[in-house]
C-alpha cells in the first residue's frame, strides 16, 4: 500500500532515534504493515544546528502549522517536549483528526486525561509507551498483557539518573554531587536535573503508570514525594553491610479499593527482585493477584530505546488505521478506584 507520512515534532536524543530507527527497521515496519513509513516533516526550532541524521526527503520547518495542517500526514509524534507548546499542538493535531504518539512524560502527567478525552472526541489515538521506562513495554505490559487481572502493587524504579547516583554511592563511594555530574554527562539527566533528584521525575511517571494500573485519575498532587538530595553515604553503607540497598522507589497500592502513591528513597532486603538493578537501567514490578510477581527491565532512557518505545505505538496506530478502529483502544478501563491522598 502507499507509504504512512508522518510529521515529527522535534529532533532531539529521542526525534534522531525515531528516524535512525524508522531507516534501519523499514524492512520490519514494511513485513507488519504492508507499508511503508516516512517521515515527511520535521519541526525544529533551530535551522542551523548540525544534525548527525540523514534527512534526504525530509521537510524542516519551524512553523509546526506546517505539518499541523498538512492533509498527507496521519500520524504526528511529539518528541519535542515541555507542557505547552506540546499540549497545544497535540490538541490541534486531534482537531485536524492527525494520531498522536508521544514520549512526554511531563504533559502525559499533567494533562493525560484531557489529551485522551480530546482523542476519543475526534476518534484518533493517543500513545505514550515511550513517556514511562523508556525502552520497556511496560504501559503495554499493564494495559495489555496483565488485562485480565487485579493489579494490587506497581513498585518502579523509574528514573535512571537516580539510580545511577545510589548505585554509584553505594558500590563505589563515589559522593552524591560527583555521581550526579557524570549522570549528566552521560545523559541521562533533565537539563534542569532537579527534577530527576527531587523525586518529580519518578513521580509522573508513578502517576502514569498508576492510571492505567488502578484506571483512577491519580494527579501529581496526590503523590507523596521525597528525592535522594538529603541520603547520606554513610548510612547508604551501612544499609548495605546489614543486607539492604537503598533504592528511590514509586510505590502504587491498591487496598480495600483505595488508590495510594508515593515516592522515596527506600532500603530494598537485597533478595528483592528490584534491589539488583543497577546504574541507569529501570524496572517495574508488578504483583497481580492472579500473576503473581512481575517484573519488567529494561533500559530507561537513551536515544535508540525510546525510540523503539515510540516506533512500537507508531505501529499499533497504523494496525488500528488498517481495522478503522483508531480512537476505540479504551473501550472500557479497568474498575475505578478510589483515591486515597497522602493526608487522609
Ligand atoms: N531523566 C530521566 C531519567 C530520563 O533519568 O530517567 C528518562 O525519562
Amino acid at each position: 500500500g502507499n507509504n504512512v507520512s508522518i510529521g515529527l515534532l522535534g529532533l532531539g536524543v529521542v526525534g534522531s532515534g525515531v528516524i535512525k530507527l524508522i531507516e534501519n527497521h523499514q524492512e520490519e515496519l514494511v513485513h507488519q504493515l504492508g507499508c511503508g513509513v516516512n517521515v515527511k516533516s520535521v519541526l525544529i526550532r533551530d535551522t542551523d544546528k548540525a544534525r548527525n541524521v540523514q534527512l534526504d526527503q525530509t521537510f524542516l520547518t519551524t512553523n509546526p502549522d506546517d505539518i499541523l495542517n498538512d492533509p498527507e500526514i496521519d500520524v504526528i509524534i511529539e518528541v519535542m517536549g515541555g507542557i505547552d507548546e506540546a499540549f497545544q499542538h497535540i490538541l490541534k493535531a486531534f482537531s485536524a483528526k492527525k494520531h498522536v504518539v508521544t514520549a512526554n512524560k511531563d504533559l502525559v502527567a499533567l494533562h493525560g486525561p484531557e489529551l485522551q478525552e480530546a482523542a476519543s472526541r475526534n476518534k484518533c489515538d493517543f500513545y505514550y509507551e515511550a513517556s514511562v521506562a523508556g525502552g520497556i513495554p511496560i504501559l503495554r505490559g499493564i494495559t495489555d498483557g496483565l488485562s485480565s487481572d487485579r493489579i494490587q502493587q506497581v513498585m518502579g524504579i523509574v528514573n535512571g539518573t537516580t539510580n545511577y547516583i545510589l548505585t554509584k554511592m553505594n558500590t563505589e563511594g563515589s559522593t552524591y554531587e560527583a555521581a550526579l555530574q557524570k549522570a549528566k554527562e552521560l545523559g541521562f539527566a533533565e537539563a534542569d536535573p532537579t527534577a530527576d533528584v527531587e523525586g518529580l521525575d519518578a513521580a509522573r511517571k508513578m502517576v502514569i503508570l498508576s492510571r492505567l494500573a488502578f484506571s483512577t485519575d491519580v494527579a501529581l498532587e496526590d503523590v507523596e514525594i521525597n528525592g535522594i538530595k538529603n541520603i547520606d553515604l554513610e548510612d547508604l553503607q551501612y544499609g548495605d553491610t546489614l543486607g539492604y540497598t537503598m533504592k528511590l522507589i514509586g510505590f502504587a497500592n491498591c487496598h480495600d479499593q483505595q488508590v495510594e502513591v508515593n515516592v522515596q528513597p527506600t532500603f530494598l532486603a537485597k533478595s528483592h527482585p528490584l534491589a539488583d538493578v543497577k546504574n541507569e537501567y529501570n524496572a517495574v514490578y508488578v504483583y497481580g493477584e492472579a500473576v503473581g510477581e512481575t517484573m519488567f527491565y529494561g533500559p530507561g532512557a537513551g536515544s535508540m530505546p525510546t525510540a523503539s518505545a515510540v516506533m512500537s505505538d507508531v505501529i499499533t496506530v497504523i494496525k488500528n488505521i488498517r481495522l478503522g478502529i483508531n480512537g476505540r483502544q479504551s473501550l472500557a478501563p479497568r474498575f475505578k478506584k478510589e483515591l486515597k491522598t497522602p493526608d487522609q
